[in-house]
């Protein structure tokens, strides 16, 4: 059996929701031993500050031992080696592999030729499924359901894979979703037709102001992504599309929260991060426990071994 989570579209409801319980397990209790021994190998071929550090703190609370790379240009891929080869050779090493790469597809590819566990940390404008792991967490956190929500996503709607993997996650819930996107950064059509097909409810708006946001009880903002555009003349006019500022949360719901995969440039106004709409950092935070279910769950160990571990510290 395959282990790897390469998109979080292969996950039924039921193993969302197990997930999620076995997130909570570990934000109880998230020093253990339950993976002593065990190696895991983090390869990183984009930057990361919050998905690199928050597998690698959820492996060494849990007792693991941590290997690999957090820039590709000190690796044997300058010399030109292959990412085939070089997930073989890691596979000798570690017992599941975390990798980011800049290519869409290029988890799926590892999780072919890899004999150890691949977990998608993000492909290109594709994927990022442990994002949505904790964005569920977080969601089901505040709001006490993942049911009947209205989702409102803002900014990068193009190349933002945490909306893409949240969307596709989302079908089992009965989510309306509210795009809110220039022309430029829209919801792809590909994605679209997804709802489409899973009778997902969407609205599309150009308007960003207090009376669009009023009826959203998440408010998930996304940075327009440099790295994804080839013409930067592009990128500058729509930069500054879409900046979340304090007197637009006049009409907001009492129970609205504001997530936002992070890192944030100017998107959120700094003020905001004072109200209790804000949830963005501690929605990183969840991180940890939500990362902890899942090298366990690629590992094999299962929800009834981690409610009855005896190796907590
Ligand atoms: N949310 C997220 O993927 O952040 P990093 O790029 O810092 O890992």
């Amino acid at each position: 059996m395959n282990r790897s989570l390469v998109t979080i579209a292969e996950h039924s409801r039921e193993k969302i929701e197990y997930l999620l319980e076995m997130a909570t397990e570990f934000e109880k209790h998230p020093n253990r031993r339950i993976l002593e021994g065990k190696v895991v190998a983090t390869l990183f071929f984009e930057p990361s500050t919050r998905t690199r550090l928050s597998f690698e703190t959820a492996a060494n609370r849990l007792g693991a031992r941590v290997i690999g790379f957090a820039d590709p240009k000190v690796t044997s891929g300058t010399k030109g080696e292959t990412l085939k080869d070089t997930i073989m050779m890691v596979s000798n090493y570690a017992d599941i592999i975390v990798m980011r790469h800049y290519l869409e597809g290029a988890a799926r590819y590892a999780s072919e030729v890899a004999p150890v566990p691949i977990v998608n940390a993000g492909d290109g404008a594709n994927q990022h499924p442990s994002q949505t792991m904790l964005d569920l967490y977080s969601i089901y956190k505040t709001q006490g359901t993942l049911e009947n929500l209205n989702i409102y996503m803002v900014g990068d709607l193009k190349y933002g894979r945490t909306v893409h993997s949240l969307l596709m996650a989302m079908r089992h819930f009965n989510p309306t979703f509210h795009f809110i996107a220039p022309d430029e950064l829209a919801m792809p059509e590909y994605y679209k037709q997804y709802c489409k097909e899973h009778d997902i409810r969407y609205v599309e708006h150009k308007d960003f102001d207090a009376d669009t946001i009023s009826g959203a009880d998440i408010l998930y903002m996304t940075r327009v992504q440099r790295e994804r555009f080839s013409d930067l003349v592009e990128y500058e006019r729509v930069k500054d599309s879409y900046l979340l500022k304090l007197n637009m949360l006049g009409k907001a719901r009492k129970n609205m929260k504001i997530l936002h995969p992070l890192p944030r440039v100017n998107e959120i106004e700094y003020s905001i991060d004072e109200t209790p709409y804000a949830y963005y950092f501690q929605q990183a935070g969840n991180g940890l426990f939500a990362r902890q279910a899942l090298i366990c769950d690629a590992l094999g160990i299962t929800l009834d071994e981690v409610k009855n571990d005896k190796t907590i510290i």
